[in-house]
């Protein structure tokens, strides 16, 4: 066997890291790009600096963007985010030192930093759910840690979710000590205005939750957390853990949690509350953690009567759901995600797009040609009118053929349809993690 054979998926083909830091203006487009699509579109993901990482998420962040103006594709930047982990910096604990110091110093670092990066009240943030966010400015280079002035003194989340209805910023921290689980709120400001333990007794895997218009949705699930994080991954399930959802109303009370099916959420699509007050939840689902394959699944809660459903809503192996972000919270019809068809020595050598459509109960497939390998797509608003429609897609796409990534832009009205533009970016981009669109009037100045 070859060394290049030998390496772990994550380290070799489309996931293999890339060396350098790259600053591209004017980028050849194919087809023709939106004029309305004026921002700038980041996605994060791992790509490991110096010595290879021992799990995919566990590579240094690096943050691609690519700036999109009056239909020209104006730059294309990616940018190692400068977590204390890049620099190599030593975090301790030093001889004697109190744990908790070194701890605090931990989460301060950034962690890899690799997972998401949102915008929030004119800040760009680089996530990882093992340390507090790092703020980027508009050109990706790192500002620093960013912890909401002091408020926030847990790990956070790579998923928040904002609200569309009031702007606030919904997130939690969970790790491995007291308190195990915390839900935070950061109003459109950027300020946090509720911080809030979940009692608990011990702390689960909590890649994503969930919000609806009253509640936030936790969901424990068997994969527990029985390390800090470290040297490989911190979690052992459970066959005695029971599988749960946790209801917590937005506005304060106590927590109803009810049970299901063992399993564990890997992403959240979106949560909503129906007119009769039963609470759904889509996400991708798996059986077991870094066991099973995710499907696509719904929960659902009747908070009066305490019964509860669940199921699969397709047989597709698919993840990186997501929703146009202004329905966060609310009904939605379409959810976008990433089927994944085919797997060669654990990559993914063939994947398409899929739009699943809530109200038909089906779905329709983008295929983006032969070793055309897509990323998650996020959904970009057209315009201020609010069909869930009336936007575009974009997603970094692999292509095989040519060892090269594009980014390719969708129209939502004809999802099926061949792509709009191609953007032909000036180096790979690794398989990542997650991105979003921030348009021009949202970015700092
Ligand atoms: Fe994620």
């Amino acid at each position: 066997m070859s060394t290049l054979e030998a390496e772990p998926f994550w380290l070799r083909g489309p996931f293999a890291p890339v060396a350098d830091e790259v600053t591209a203006h004017d980028l050849p487009v194919l087809g023709e790009l939106p004029r309305e699509l004026t921002g700038t579109y980041l996605r994060n993901g791992p790509n490991p600096k110096d010595s290879p990482s021992r799990h995919w998420w566990f590579g240094d962040g690096m943050v691609h963007g690519v700036h999109l103006e009056g239909g020209k594709a104006r730059w294309y930047r990616n940018r190692y985010v400068r977590t204390a982990r890049f620099h190599g910096t030593n975090l301790g604990p030093a001889d004697g030192e109190d744990a908790s110091a070194a701890r605090a110093r931990r989460l301060r670092g950034g962690g890899t930093s690799n997972t998401h990066v949102i915008e929030h009240a004119g800040r760009i943030l680089s996530m990882v759910e093992a340390a507090l966010p790092m703020q980027l400015d508009r050109e990706l280079s790192t500002v620093g840690v960013f912890d909401f002035d002091g408020a926030v003194d847990t790990p956070m989340t790579a998923h928040p979710k904002r609200c569309p209805l009031t702007g606030e910023l919904h997130f939690f921290g969970y790790q491995p000590i007291r308190p195990y689980l915390t839900y935070y709120i950061a109003d459109a400001a950027g300020r946090v205005i509720t911080k809030r333990e979940i009692e608990l007794d011990g702390a689960s895997l909590m890649h994503d939750f969930a919000i609806t218009r009253h509640h936030a949705l936790f969901f424990d699930s068997p994969a527990r957390m029985t390390r800090d994080w470290g040297d490989g991954m911190p979690f052992t399930w459970s066959d005695t853990h029971r599988t749960r959802i946790g209801v917590v109303p937005r506005a304060g009370g106590a927590v109803r949690w009810f049970d299901f099916e063992p399993g564990y959420l890997s992403h959240t699509a979106n949560a909503f509350e129906r007119d009769d007050g039963t609470i759904v939840l889509t996400g991708a689902r798996c059986a077991r953690f870094e066991v099973s394959p995710p499907f696509l699944y719904h929960w659902e809660i009747d908070l009066a009567s305490g019964r509860t459903r669940e199921g699969a809503i397709d047989e597709r192996v698919v993840d990186f759901p997501r929703t146009d972000d202004r329905r966060t919270g609310q009904p939605h019809r379409y959810t976008y995600v990433v089927e994944l068809c085919d797997f060669v020595g654990g990559t993914p050598t063939s994947a398409r797009l899929r739009r699943y459509d809530a109200a038909t109960g089906t779905s329709v497939a983008q295929d983006l040609g032969p070793q055309n390998v897509p990323g998650e797509c996020v959904f970009a608003p057209r315009s201020a009118d609010p069909s869930e429609d009336a936007g575009f897609l974009l997603s970094i796409v692999y292509d095989g053929a040519r060892d090269g990534s594009d980014l390719v832009v969708l129209d939502a009205k004809n999802f099926g349809a061949a792509p709009l533009a191609r953007v032909r970016l000036p180096q790979r981009v690794p398989f990542g993690f997650h991105g979003s669109w921030v348009p021009a009037a949202h970015a700092p100045s």
